[in-house]
């Protein structure tokens, strides 16, 4: 067997794969011209940021779009939009960014973990069900890097216990379960549009919904609850301000063209790598349901934690960029969840009567979601992107395939099976 690289063989790759390209270009700076040029920058002056709003939302076959600053302000803008009371709880997922929990915390309700699926990294139904208490009012799941939950398992929880869906689509666009988008498949969708997303604007991001009530509320609750028409001034419930300027929308319209292109690539070539390492031994790829597209926000797969660092210093020794690991643990074990640091000293809503009940306190601890410590011990990451050739992953995919030999062959440290 050819010896690793960094035990002095050849390396599978001639070049270390490392594909960039330009992804803003002359679309962006035409449309962003056009807006200085119309001396209007800000959204409620100009049109772009309103017209961007309805053109995602019709790109997506939904009826309401509202472009906000990020994508933790479309999960806000969601959940501002249901109207929570303090102490509700939130059903989401243990791997994802603080963007999805913020929200929660900030109008007050209180973030339940549920468990993932180590095929998807998504959440399990199965373990979603077992979380709902009477407290429940929403189920939150992250659609994790270009991939999907089993979305059927979630609505049937929903519909049963008369919960509201939100989906956290900020690393799937156009990914799909069973032919549906993501985003159209609960009451609200919402999307990320920052500088690492799919497509970008720098930062932004927009909340999606089919329901008149929700999409009206959600334009006001992303401008301070201000209507913003007729002569008389009000504030019609307490909101922020995630507003965006004129020109994060030019550059989003100008994205939003390209988008098909980049999640039709991202697919193709993620897909591949997936068929081209199924046999590489102790390695499990991400699963796709039958019906179902995933559009690879980045690449991950998993093998046995006793190796995974090694496996990864010995992929990038073939010259493919890859990480152990994506966040270091679960989002429940972040100092502000464990140690509660919300509202000054206080913990709110934490523990607080008559919100919560203090005798049945929330506790983030080690093992709530085993499954998902487990899996976040076994992940490796690569950043695949569009600009990846299909020569590219051929190359990554003999890389994974001699690291998985070779390693394959080497007994597990004692201790650590
Ligand atoms: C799954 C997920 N949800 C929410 C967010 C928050 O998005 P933003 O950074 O635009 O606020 C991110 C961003 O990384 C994310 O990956």
């Amino acid at each position: 067997m050819e010896r690793l690289a960094i035990d002095g063989g050849q390396p599978i790759c001639a070049e270390r794969i490392a594909p960039t390209g330009e992804r803003y270009g002359d679309e962006e700076i035409a449309l962003l011209t056009e807006v200085i040029r119309s001396q209007k920058l800000n959204c409620n002056v100009g049109t772009k940021v309103k017209e961007f709003g309805r053109a995602f939302a019709d790109y997506m076959g939904m009826k309401h779009g509202v472009m906000v600053a990020s994508g933790t302000a479309a999960i806000h803008v969601a959940l501002g939009a249901l109207d929570l009371n303090p102490g509700d709880e939130v059903i989401t997922a243990p791997i994802t960014d603080m963007g999805t929990i913020y929200p929660i915390l900030a109008q007050n309700a209180v973030p339940i973990f549920a468990d993932l699926d180590p095929d998807t990294l998504c959440m399990d139904p199965a373990d979603v069900e077992k979380r709902v208490t009477s407290r429940t009012k929403v189920i939150l799941p992250v659609q994790l890097a270009g991939n999907t939950c089993d979305m059927d398992g979630m609505r049937d929880i929903a519909k049963r216990h008369n919960l509201a869906l939100v989906e956290d689509c900020a690393q799937s666009f156009n990914a799909k379960f069973k032919g549906e988008k993501v985003g159209t498949m609960g009451d609200v969708g919402c999307f990320s549009l920052n500088e690492y997303k799919h497509i970008s604007c720098g930062d932004a991001g927009v909340t999606l919904t089919n329901d008149d009530a929700l999409g009206e509320r959600a334009q006001l609750f992303s401008d301070k609850a201000w209507p913003r028409s007729g002569d008389r001034r009000d504030h019609l419930f307490l909101a922020p301000n995630y507003r965006v300027t004129e020109l994060q929308a030019a550059v989003a319209f100008a994205q939003l063209k390209k988008l098909d292109h980049i999640t039709d690539t991202r697919r193709e070539r993620g897909d591949l790598l997936t068929s081209l390492i199924a046999d590489a031994p102790g390695v499990h790829p991400p699963k796709v349901r039958d019906g179902g597209e995933c559009t690879y926000w980045f690449y991950w797969f998993r093998v046995d934690a006793a190796i995974r660092d090694q496996f990864a210093k010995a992929l990038n020794g073939e010259g493919v960029p890859c990480s152990a690991g994506y966040i270091p643990k679960p989002v429940y074990l972040y100092d502000v969840l464990r140690e509660k640091k919300t509202y000054g000293d206080s913990h709110f809503p934490y523990g607080y009567a008559p919100f919560r009940d203090p005798d049945n306190e929330i506790e983030y601890t080690e093992g709530l979601c085993p499954v998902t410590e487990r899996a976040l011990k076994e992940m490796i990451r690569i950043s695949l992107n569009e600009f990846w050739t299909e020569q590219h992953v051929r190359d990554a995919a003999c890389a994974i395939c001699k690291v998985a030999e070779h390693l394959s062959q080497k007994p597990v440290p004692a201790g650590k099976a």
